[in-house]
């Protein structure tokens, strides 16, 4: 059963509060492997042929586990896990992944437009479809030294969300004790730093605003990657503070001009500290492109290893890993 491979511990982190309840996970049977494959794409519910030609690629690419970044279902998410929208641009879509696969787990994160109708139908979804895991808008999974913390950044991209966006901001906050522990860290959300450029037919200049504070105070130069979806495109976005950005949003369309795919990251839980990243392109007559065939794989693993030496350093340090006056200083942001 796949929920018996998540061992369950919830870390109540507010000692003072009633909520919100941390939501800490570790998955060690990954550990286990001698190489963990994990994949990532976002911006999917397009009922579209592109839709299904990813969807076929993820299902060769025999990943462990597909994080989807958010923007589920278009244009309004779903009212519930009855919606007929849900099954027509969801579920016909990758339930056969899970189907061919009783081990694959689907964590999934929301996006903007999953905020529409109503976020918590995917709560539901993932009582029903074990293989889709949504225990909350925001939660760790800890693969045995690779954590991968999902967030929703919908609450400060919607900004009368004050009250969830200052929860979760709150959450991190304390979380991050417990990432100490963690080898690598990988931050999962809908929407990136930057990405802006990009896609012509939209006007997206990057996050500003409440989003663009949280960000920048808590996943820039936090963690050692960040994937991303909201733009329609697979990007490596560049580093910023000793942290990779990627953006994966091609899962529905590719508004690019560019080729689609989806970002992959190796582990090898026998060498905790090194991780690989590639962008996997797809082209509409499904061949795949390894970007490892060029060597530039290896080249980036070696990349992001050598980054993650410098991370160590968070480790040693004795003050505290986001001073509490940047959490301060995004709170008032929230409220202004
Ligand atoms: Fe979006």
């Amino acid at each position: 059963m796949r929920t018996l491979t998540l061992l369950f511990f919830s870390i109540f982190l507010f000692q003072n509060c009633s909520k919100p309840k941390a939501t800490v996970f570790e998955d060690k049977r990954l550990a286990q492997e001698e190489v963990v494959k994990l994949c990532f794409i976002g911006d999917l519910g397009k009922d579209s042929p592109h839709q299904q030609i990813m969807a076929d690629a993820l299902g060769r690419e025999e990943c462990h586990r597909i994080f989807f970044l958010g923007d589920l279902v278009y244009p309004k998410g779903i009212s519930s896990v009855d919606d007929p929208e849900f099954e027509k641009k969801f579920l016909d879509y990758y339930k056969p992944l899970l189907d061919q696969d009783p081990d694959l787990i689907i964590p999934l994160v929301l996006g903007n437009h999953d905020h529409k109708k109503d976020p918590s139908a995917w709560k539901d979804v993932s009582k029903r479809y074990e293989g889709f895991f949504f225990p909350n808008y925001y939660y760790m999974i800890d693969y045995g030294g690779l954590c991968l913390v999902a967030l929703d950044t919908s609450f400060y991209y919607y900004t009368e969300k004050v009250l969830e966006a200052t929860e979760q901001a709150s959450w991190l906050f304390q979380l991050q004790s417990r990432l100490k522990d963690c080898e690598v860290k990988v931050a999962v959300t809908h929407h990136p730093l930057k990405g802006n450029g990009y896609d012509k037919t939209d006007d997206w200049e990057g996050a500003s605003g409440p989003l663009k504070a949280f960000l920048e105070t808590y996943i820039i130069g936090k963690f050692d990657i960040h994937v991303a979806g909201h733009v329609h495109v697979l990007v490596d976005d560049g580093r910023d503070e000793k942290t990779r950005m990627l953006i994966s949003g091609a899962g529905g369309e590719n508004r690019s001009g560019g080729r689609s795919g989806f970002v992959v990251l190796r582990w090898e839980p026998h060498n905790p500290k090194r991780i690989g990243y590639s962008l996997r392109y797809i082209d509409t007559e499904v061949n795949v492109f390894d970007e490892s065939q060029s060597e530039s794989e290896y080249a980036r693993q070696e990349q992001v290893s050598s980054e993650q030496e410098e991370h160590i350093i968070y480790k040693d340090r004795v003050e505290p890993w986001w001073p509490a006056k940047l959490f301060r200083s995004l709170v008032d942001k929230l409220k202004n």
